[in-house]
């Protein structure tokens, strides 16, 4: 079984749900709590034994790239002004030199285009794929768990999580298969399904291992849902010649690419903060506390 060693995180899209905002600022770089949200998949993916990144990138996106470089300046101030802990802070987020990759995707065609331009520089090895967006909240993180099923079962796994069944037509859905490892065979993968048409309520929550075949898939993939080459129906093509497994996470996945998942995630984080639990939790209670007081008086 080969090694996964490289990770491609695709940073080009357009962030449609967050305007105004991403106008002019990427998603990737919003702030929960006090690092931009590509930074805690940048985390995950060293954490979980990969070696190098691939940020496929695009028009606007350069300060991704900026992020993640010396800030010669700024470390120079922060020497002066004798702030030890947060330069070191500073320079551990760094990723060492030569481990990262930037591509472009000229226009945002859609994730599984992203992913194609991917292909020279992932070559022919299998490699993980981390949407930045769906941010990894507790358990060991979410790619070191999928990691751990691969080494199991090899072939192509995908990292999952239950949505309420009600709720199938917003996300990917896998079918469950015989048990394998610590997870399970996948059976179907279906775009948005309505609850009655859905195989299960398991959901690809944005972490992937794909073997290199899928690049060819892409290559001619034709334009699925929105218009856009979808990644998820070249994995389906994929699946009639290779195995697919899912592994469950026994954490949680926030959605930073929507509004609502953006605040949960900065409220989530914050609350795990030594140094921030206290006062948000009793700016928050203070909140529902005024907020029912309001609904009474209405
Ligand atoms: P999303 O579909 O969540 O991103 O893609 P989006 O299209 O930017 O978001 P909305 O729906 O308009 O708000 C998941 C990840 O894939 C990247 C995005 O940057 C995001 O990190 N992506 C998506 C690309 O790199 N290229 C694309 O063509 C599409």
């Amino acid at each position: 079984m080969q090694k996964v060693r490289k990770a491609v995180i695709p940073v080009a899209g357009l962030g449609t749900r967050f305007l105004p905002a991403t106008k002019s600022m990427p998603k990737e770089m919003l702030p929960v709590v006090d690092r931009p949200v590509v930074q805690y998949a940048v985390d995950e993916a060293f954490e979980a034994g990969i070696e190098h990144i691939v940020f496929v990138t695009g028009r606007n996106k350069a300060v991704i790239e900026d992020y993640f470089d010396l800030h010669p300046e700024l470390i120079g101030t922060l020497e002066q002004t004798g702030k030890k802990t947060q330069l070191e802070a500073l320079e551990s987020m760094l990723p060492v030199a030569g481990a990262t990759s930037f591509i472009r995707q000229q226009s945002p065609q859609g994730l599984g285009h992203a992913v194609w331009c991917a292909r020279e520089v992932i070559g022919d090895e299998p490699f993980a794929l981390l949407l930045p967006d769906m941010v990894s909240f507790g358990g060991r993180g979410c790619l070191a768990e999928t990691m751990d099923l691969y080494r199991q079962t090899g072939g192509n796994v995908i990292a999952v999580e239950r949505c309420d069944p009600s709720e199938t037509s917003k996300y990917g859905i896998v079918g469950r298969g015989t048990e394998a490892g610590s997870g399970f065979e996948v059976t179907a993968m279906v775009e948005k399904p309505a609850p009655a048409n859905a195989p299960s309520n398991y959901y690809i929550n944005g972490r992937y291992i794909l073997q290199p075949e899928i690049f060819s898939l892409l290559g001619n993939q034709q334009r699925g849902a929105g218009n856009e080459i979808q990644l998820t129906d070249a994995m389906v093509r994929l699946s009639k010649s290779q195995s697919f497994y899912a592994q469950p996470f026994n954490g949680r996945m926030f959605d930073c690419g929507s509004k609502e998942g953006f605040i949960e995630a900065t409220i989530a984080f914050a609350l795990a903060r030594n140094d921030m639990k206290g006062p948000v939790l009793e700016m928050l209670q203070a909140f529902v506390r005024s907020h029912e007081r309001q609904e009474v008086a209405a």
